[in-house]
């Protein structure tokens, strides 16, 4: 029995025109499962469609913006009916402002919430209905205490678990933790079609986000370094097992209501002082 096998289903991945989203698409992909991504960019990097060839499955982009639930409603819709199912749902579009807290703008605040938060939810509400649409179909509106009807995965932060100095985010935590408190309470409703809710909080890992961010403070990264254990910061490659996991129902079918923290041993100890 292969435990990773997902051949035969379709995951909506959101923000994978790039960056971490891009390598979940890819974790995916390598299972043999076939690829929705949801994106505000024109166009993905071509790494995206090279994943149509290089795993033998179906890659198909939709763009849109995830903070307009209309957008979002139609852009689902269009997915079942190219796909005919969707089993999979990674929310990793994102947005993040650095930002002190004592002058952060209404706008800030306002966008980062749009995207992080209701975009999230947008999604993932419109992912679910198409989920429990097809439970419904298959089992009737009877509770199955077997049934494996589809994964959902918000991404949260490392940030809802330890702050660090070299970054003034106190909005886009708070967003993140939003994403976090999603989890528990939608992965209950959901249980009873087979949905498992879970969070990924990844730790500093090297994406487009991060660059314009080093772009911007380019000791960042640095900081960022040495305040994991292994003294770098991670590469979206090692979250795709983690993903992977999360999203194959033989391998973590136990797993829900959980938030999963990869981050380099950032959150396990004291970091050491460091001068400004
Ligand atoms: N890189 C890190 O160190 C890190 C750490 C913790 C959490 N995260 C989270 O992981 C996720 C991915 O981050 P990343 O580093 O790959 O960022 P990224 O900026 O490289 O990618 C984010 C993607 O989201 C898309 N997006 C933004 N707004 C959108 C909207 N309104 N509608 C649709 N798509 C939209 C962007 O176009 C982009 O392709 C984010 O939620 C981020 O907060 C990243």
């Amino acid at each position: 029995m292969d435990m990773y096998d997902l051949r035969g289903k379709t995951a909506v991945v959101t923000g994978a025109a790039r960056g971490l989203g891009l390598a979940f698409a890819e974790a995916l992909a390598s299972a043999g499962c076939n690829i929705a991504v949801v994106d505000i960019l024109p166009k993905p990097l071509d790494a995206l469609y090279e994943l149509q060839s290089k795993y033998d499955i179906i890659v198909k982009y939709y763009q849109g913006d995830i903070t307009s639930q209309t957008q979002v409603q139609e852009i689902v819709s269009q997915v079942v009916r190219d796909f005919e199912r969707i089993d999979i749902n990674i929310n990793a579009a994102g947005v993040v402002t650095d930002q002190a807290f004592l002058t952060t703008s209404p706008e800030n605040i306002q966008r980062t919430f749009a995207v992080n938060v209701n975009g999230s939810f947008f999604v993932a509400q419109a992912c679910a209905n198409a989920m429990v649409n097809r439970y419904k179909s298959e089992h009737g509106n009877v509770p199955t205490k077997n049934a494996t009807t589809g994964t959902i995965v918000f991404i949260a932060s490392i940030a809802t678990h330890i702050v660090s100095s070299a970054q003034q985010i106190s909005c886009y935590t708070a967003s993140k933790a939003a994403v976090k408190g999603m989890v528990k309470p939608v992965a209950m409703e959901l249980s009873r079609y087979g949905i498992r809710v879970n969070s990924l909080s990844p730790g500093y890992t090297m994406t487009d986000m991060m660059r314009d961010l080093q772009n911007r403070q380019p000791d960042l990264v640095k900081q960022f370094e040495g305040e994991t254990l292994f003294g770098r910061i991670g590469l979206p490659q090692e979250l795709q097992g983690a993903i992977l996991w999360l999203c194959s129902d033989r391998a973590s079918g136990w797993y829900t209501g959980q938030d999963l923290l990869l981050d380099g041993g950032a959150s396990s100890w004291k970091h050491p002082v460091i001068s400004n």
